[in-house]
């Protein structure tokens, strides 16, 4: 299994350029499903994700092709609609599917996700919404089963604020029976992208970037013709990383608002943050400071910068205090930078750190996407070595990681 062997200590410098954003991807790969004929998708990160979602693509028929960045997929041929549990256990986001699948054919066999690294993630509202729109659907054998499902229009409500259950539910719109409204629905800019892809394609949806939406069913979509949006957690993670090596770090190709709430924290605790047009440089202070740090739904700080966050803390003059709202035991990474020397203690969903005045290298393991990015961090700034390992982890969210690290100067080479 592969490892990264990184020996830290050095400052980053150097530009690199954003790829495409996996959470834009997904949804947008998705939508390919609603409307039969041959997609254009620009800008399409290569990744793990992106391999498997192209993949349960393939199974229900669809055509699929890479050319570096841009992805062809041909949904003409689609004749199956099964997403197989073999496939979805690997990607939650592979659930995807069931609204379009649902929406063009009126039948879905999609496999339940399970629970993932942190705990349970529930698809409860993505169901019940989906049962609002008059989809009747059966639980067997770990599946999500529908048939003869004609989705009409429906006023829902969400509960919580879900990434999963806006795109979920408004792709089960844009082709339903009359007129739907979402209400809570997320602000994410993968959920607006989504949204604007649909739009272009001749969909009707208004009040994108708004707490409401309403779609009015319409009977037949275009093919998408679109460029996925920059990845503002990679992007942000970079961020972190310049702040944690004393580094300057310009970021290309990226929308500075997209990581606005990552930005400010990281300039509360010394970084100086240049922002331009499409790039934003960062310096890293000589030591960070200690910040407090709440995650919400967007446009507040993400879940998926935490436990980068907890890092840069980790090394930070002063204690800081990091709560989880989104998910509250996504802290597996905590023991693990406890090994290199971090001064962590867990309360509930709450991390207060101890800022220490250096890391030390050490064997250490990740345990999901982000809290692997937050080792790739902390051992980039320790002194020593240090040996990561179970890095498929980051090979599904991050693109060539090694190569652009190694590009701002970083000692890192992939192991096995
Ligand atoms: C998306 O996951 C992202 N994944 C996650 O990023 C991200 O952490 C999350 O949004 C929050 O920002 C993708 O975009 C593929 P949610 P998603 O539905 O859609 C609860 C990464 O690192 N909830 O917004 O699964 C849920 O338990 C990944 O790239 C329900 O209760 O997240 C959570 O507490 C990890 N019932 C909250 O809502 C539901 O039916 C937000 O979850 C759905 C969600």
């Amino acid at each position: 299994m592969d490892k990264l062997r990184i020996s830290g200590g050095r400052p980053l410098e150097g530009t690199v350029r954003i790829s495409g954003a996996k959470n834009a991807a997904l949804p947008v790969m998705a939508a390919t499903l609603l409307a039969p004929g041959v997609h254009r998708l620009r800008n399409v990160p290569r990744l793990r994700d992106t391999q498997t979602f192209a993949r349960v693509l393939e199974l229900l028929g669809a055509k699929v092709a890479f050319e570096d960045h841009l992805l062809m997929i041909d949904t003409l041929g689609v004749n199956s609609v099964e997403a197989p549990y073999e496939l979805v256990k690997t990607m939650r986001a592979s659930i995807y599917v069931l609204g379009p699948l649902l929406a063009r054919f009126g039948r879905a066999r999609v496999s339940l996700p399970g629970g993932c690294a942190w705990g349970p993630r529930p698809v409860n509202l993505h169901l019940t919404g989906l049962q609002a729109m008059g989809a009747a659907l059966d639980i067997e054998h770990g599946y999500i089963v529908g048939n003869n499902v004609k989705l009409k229009g429906a006023t829902v409500g969400f509960d919580v604020v879900s990434v999963g259950a806006t795109v979920q539910l408004m792709m089960a719109a844009v082709l339903a029976d009359g007129q739907t409204v979402l209400e809570n629905v997320a602000l994410e800019p993968d959920v607006t992208a989504l949204g604007e892809v649909l739009i272009a394609c001749g969909a009707r949806i208004e009040g994108l970037g708004s707490r409401r939406l309403t779609i009015q069913g319409v009977s037949a979509l275009r093919p998408i013709d679109a460029t996925i949006i920059p990845d503002r957690i990679e992007a942000a993670t970079f961020a972190a990383a310049a702040a944690m090596t004393r580094g300057k770090i310009r970021l290309e190709g990226v929308v500075p608002d997209h990581f606005e709430a990552a930005l400010r924290k990281l300039e509360e605790s010394g970084c100086a943050v240049q922002r331009g047009a499409d790039s934003v440089t960062v310096t890293g202070p000589a030591r960070p400071q200690a910040v407090n740090v709440v995650t919400q739904p967007f446009p507040g700080f993400p879940t998926d910068m935490q436990a980068q966050m907890i890092a840069v803390c980790a090394l930070a003059g002063g204690t800081s205090v990091i709560e989880d709202t989104i998910y509250f035991d996504r802290f597996t990474h905590v023991p693990e930078l406890a090994r290199m020397g971090a001064r962590i203690e867990l309360k509930g969903n709450v991390a207060v750190v101890k800022g220490v005045d250096r890391l030390y290298g050490a064997q250490v393991m990740a345990t999901d996407l982000r809290a692997s990015a937050s080792l790739v961090n902390a051992a980039l700034a320790a002194q020593g070595e240090t040996l990561i390992d179970r890095i498929y982890h980051l090979d599904r969210g991050y693109e060539a990681l090694e190569k652009k690290l190694g590009a701002l100067g970083a000692q890192i080479r992939r192991v096995n």
